[in-house]
């Protein structure tokens, strides 16, 4: 008698597990590499067809890194030994708590989800720990914690209470805020914190809002709209340095300028053409880095919106939070004194440069400036006038403009951001 051999047969995967999955990679992509979670995603979520799915994989990944703090010590609350860092068991364990804890998943799916990413490996740990922790009943706690070296810094730099603003600013959605091509379109009901500003509490899908196909406004956070604004209405030329994917750009543009925006990468300059065809809004683009390339002629306004480390971002973007530490602080800072120093010989006599950048380190805002000024004795700080600023928010005595964690915090906060206007002496 023969005896057929049994088909080998394939464990099935539980469903979702493709997600997870993409979720842990994202996680190792900016925790161990660095990387930012924007740049990551399309490596990392190449195995998922459907977009919720993607979308899914990504708010897991991003929740992990608001609650890092928090999960990590739940997990070492359930660990005899400390499990590493960058230890598989940590990163699943880490995976099944924020969506449990914090997205609201049933605890059985989160487990069953990520015990296959931990096959022929740490499986029972992390089964065993994950138990434990739910038969205990655990919570995160309302107020999420900083990771203790973002905590230190911003500490020294603006003090306790903007360490307990930017803690609660991680557990609250960031409103939406939109700059309006025409203020005095009326198509959206929302708060206007300042002419052409509007912003909607609950608003859903951002493609499905009135007046997004005809381009009435494009999506800007309410700190992000204050360098174009300090610049103003205008007929003359600007140059919009670092401009994709050109928030900005479309400020100026609106407000009568003729615009060449300048960036280094083809892709965010890519997607600043689609924003002006979207908005029916004209300017010049250049793809080029600012420390080779130089403009024709100065012109009447420059904005300089730097790279930086993106710090101020960190409601949205939380992967700022693990990956911005001291080096990239200290890299950024350097970029940003040679692009200013390149940017301030196109500012005619008279003329106007705005530096700014979306970050919470003193180095990239304040102390960049004071140097810059040290340097050069032909620009002067020109303070914000009154009515320039959005509602709740002021000038600093020494003229720029600092958003901290914290600023218009009982109206939905903003990001932070530094802004300094100055002046070119005229010839
Ligand atoms: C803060 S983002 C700009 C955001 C933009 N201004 C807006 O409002 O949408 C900084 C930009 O600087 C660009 N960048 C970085 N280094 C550059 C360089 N050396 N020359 C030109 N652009 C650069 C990046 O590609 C990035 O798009």
């Amino acid at each position: 008698m023969t005896t057929r051999a049994k088909p080998h047969k394939r464990p099935s995967l539980p469903l979702g597990t493709p997600t997870r999955r993409a979720a842990m990679r994202l996680l190792d992509a900016v925790l161990r590499r660095g990387e930012a979670l924007e740049a990551a995603f399309t490596a990392a979520t190449r195995d998922i067809v459907s977009p919720p799915d993607r979308g899914l994989a990504h708010a897991i990944a991003a929740e992990t890194l608001r609650r890092l703090p928090d999960l990590d010590a739940l997990i070492d609350s359930a660990t005899r030994q400390r499990l590493p860092d960058d230890a598989k068991a940590r990163m699943a364990l880490r995976i099944a708590l924020a969506q449990t804890l914090a997205l609201g998943t049933p605890p059985h799916a989160a487990i069953a989800t990520v015990l296959p990413l931990v096959d022929g490996g740490p499986r029972r740990l992390v089964h065993g720990v994950f138990g434990t922790l739910m038969r205990q009943g655990v919570a995160l706690p309302e107020t999420p914690t900083l990771p203790e070296t973002v905590a230190a810094r911003w500490r020294a730099a603006w003090g306790e209470e903007t360490v307990a603003a930017a803690a609660r600013a991680i557990a609250a959605p960031p409103p939406l805020d939109l700059s309006l091509r025409d203020p005095a379109w009326t198509g959206l009901e929302g708060e206007s914190f300042a002419p052409g500003h509007l912003r909607l509490a609950d608003a859903g899908p951002v493609p499905g809002l009135a007046g997004y196909d005809e381009g009435a406004w494009w999506v800007q956070d309410l700190a992000a709209s204050i360098p174009a604004r300090l610049i103003g209405a205008g007929r003359g030329r600007a140059l919009d340095l670092c401009a994709a994917p050109g928030g900005k750009t479309l400020q100026l543009a609106a407000a009568g300028w003729k615009v060449t925006a300048v960036d280094a990468s083809k892709n965010r300059t890519a997607r600043l053409g689609e924003n002006l065809a979207r908005t029916a809004l004209s300017a010049e683009t250049v793809v080029a880095d600012v420390l080779g390339w130089s403009p024709e002629a100065p012109a009447e306004a420059v904005l300089v919106d730097a790279p930086c480390s993106a710090t101020g971002i960190f409601r949205r973007h939380p992967d700022v939070l693990h990956r911005a530490h001291g080096g990239v602080i200290a890299e950024m800072a350097d970029l940003q004194q040679r692009i200013l120093a390149r940017a301030a010989d196109w500012v005619t006599p008279g003329g106007v440069l705005v530096y700014a950048t979306c970050s919470l380190e003193p180095e990239e805002g304040e102390a960049q400036i004071a140097r810059f000024l040290a340097d050069r004795n032909d620009f002067a700080v020109m303070p914000p006038a009154p009515g320039e600023l959005p509602e709740g928010i002021a000038a600093h005595p020494d003229g720029h403009v600092r958003t901290l964690p914290g600023t218009v915090e009982a109206k939905g906060g903003c990001d932070g951001f530094f802004v300094a206007r100055l002046r070119r002496a005229s010839a």
